[in-house]
């Protein structure tokens, strides 16, 4: 049994309020916001009006990944557009240490994100300072895409780390998740699971949810 976080980036925009009132009404346990600049990924998706949006109309807490250079220009903003979790590129940030007692200190629950080529060893030094650790599972900038099946190994590492240390901190998948890969993940550790497009695309985005959470 796993958390959901569906991903809002696959939402229809002219229709946000409708989608997050979905999700509202779904078993999903976060909103999951991807925040891109077009610089640290090659997409652009949306920014601080949008999560702040997002927050209005959200009965579920937002978990917010920011896949853009210099995050901690951003931490308070977003958290003032609603963040109740901050997650951070390890890629983007040179003073991670830095930047996770940054969003700690302004009240939101930290998080690191790996992208597919970064090994799991490179957060031994800051796994007991994290509630969260997001392993992509797909090269970070777009929805849709295939899941890389390396991730698998990546995971059981990771849930192997935090078991012979005693950590807390979740692990969440993020990229091409869907309800035949879900149950291995589960099985690997995984505690969240985003998804994006195999929620929307379904015809029916609430059982989709409810079976993800099931997995
Ligand atoms: C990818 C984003 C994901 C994306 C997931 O860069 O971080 O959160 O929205 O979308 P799907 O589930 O469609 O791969
Ligand atoms: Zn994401």
């Amino acid at each position: 049994m796993a958390e959901i976080a569906p991903s809002i980036l696959a939402a229809d925009f002219a229709n946000i309020q409708r989608d997050v009132e979905m999700l509202n009404a779904s078993q999903a346990d976060y909103i999951h916001v991807d925040i891109m600049d077009g610089m640290f990924v090659p997409n652009i998706s949306f920014g601080l009006p949008v999560c702040e949006a997002v927050y209005k109309h959200a009965k579920k807490p937002l978990d917010v990944h920011l896949m853009i250079e210099q995050p901690d220009r951003y931490l308070e903003a977003f958290k003032k557009a609603g963040a109740a979790g901050l997650t951070v590129h390890y890629e983007a940030c040179p003073h991670l240490h830095r930047t996770i007692q940054h969003i700690k200190e302004l009240g939101a629950l930290p998080g690191v994100a790996l992208n597919p080529h970064t090994p799991v060893e490179v957060l031994s030094e800051i796994l007991g300072d994290v509630s969260l650790v997001l392993i992509m599972s797909v090269n970070p900038g777009f929805g849709g895409q295939k899941f890389i099946q390396n991730t698998y190994q990546k995971i059981a590492k990771l849930q192997a780390l935090k078991e012979k240390f005693g950590y807390t901190f979740k692990i969440e998948v993020d990229g091409g998740v869907n309800l035949d890969n879900a149950p291995l993940l589960v099985k690997e550790g995984v505690n969240i699971l985003v998804a994006g497009s195999f929620v929307f695309s379904s015809d029916n985005p609430l059982k989709t949810i409810a079976d993800l959470k099931t997995s």
